[in-house]
């Protein structure tokens, strides 16, 4: 008895739970889906699809990523977002893509993409792309100095960062599996959340005094 509840248990999780746990988004059932970004009334994985009589034509291109950011600021990189806010053609499609620009010195600060795997190609100049492994791999860091025309690879919910090694500008183009990859900067998950954390766990759980805590939240205070 008790081992055909488990095959039952076991069968029900397959059946109806495998779908959920897959990766990536889910397929599109049309050729294109033009997300309606004002689209308040309905809500559903994703964006409402724009009528396809008003989706226009211009819905497959994007001259968004061919203008560089502007490197100075706190980091010293700018991004430039391309995701399904950025480009509604993308919605339903299970793609995005992001550019990064680096002043020498700049940093993309170390993040995890929730929802993505990431490819990315360097385009220009020389980048450390740092990429640490779960507790699995023995919280291993994978390093590499990439040059133009290198690329890379970040499994999906693994922290990672670049830093700009080179004299020059540096910047990259990445792509995810994922109309909206959702980021998660460490640093200002950690010190600067809303409200934040309670300054008593984070003494514990970095093994440092408050004042230490209070000076790094206080850096990340106003979102940067
Ligand atoms: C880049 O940003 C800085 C700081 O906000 C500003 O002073 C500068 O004018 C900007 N440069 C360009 C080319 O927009
Ligand atoms: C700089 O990094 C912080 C996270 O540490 C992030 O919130 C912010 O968006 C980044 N700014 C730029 C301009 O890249």
């Amino acid at each position: 008895m008790a081992y055909f509840k488990t095959l039952a248990a076991g069968l029900f999780a397959l059946l109806f739970l495998a779908p959920f746990i897959m990766a990536t988004d889910p397929d599109p059932l049309q050729d294109f889906c033009v997300a309606d970004l004002d689209g308040k009334e309905v809500s559903v994985n994703g964006h409402p699809c724009k009528p396809m009589s008003e989706a226009g034509d211009d819905f497959l291109f994007s001259s968004k990523l061919a203008k560089a950011g502007n490197t100075s600021t706190p980091n010293g990189s700018a991004v430039t977002e391309l995701d399904v806010a950025e480009w509604p053609g993308t919605n339903t499609l299970g793609m995005s893509m992001n550019r990064v620009d680096f002043a020498p010195g700049g940093t993309n600060p170390p993040h995890i993409h929730p929802r993505a795997t990431e490819i990315g190609i360097v385009m220009k100049g020389e980048l450390l792309v740092g990429i640490i492994g779960s507790l699995d791999s023995g919280n291993k860091l994978y390093s590499k100095v990439l040059r133009a025309g290198e690329t890379f690879l970040i499994p999906r919910g693994l922290m990672h960062f670049q830093f700009n090694v080179g004299k020059t500008e540096a910047s990259m183009v990445v792509s995810f599996n994922s109309q909206n990859p959702g980021i998660v900067f460490v640093p200002l998950t950690v010190f600067g959340s809303n409200p934040p954390i309670p300054t008593a766990v984070l003494t514990k759980a970095l093994r440092v005094d408050a004042g230490v805590v209070e000076l790094l939240k206080s850096k990340f205070a106003g979102g940067f």
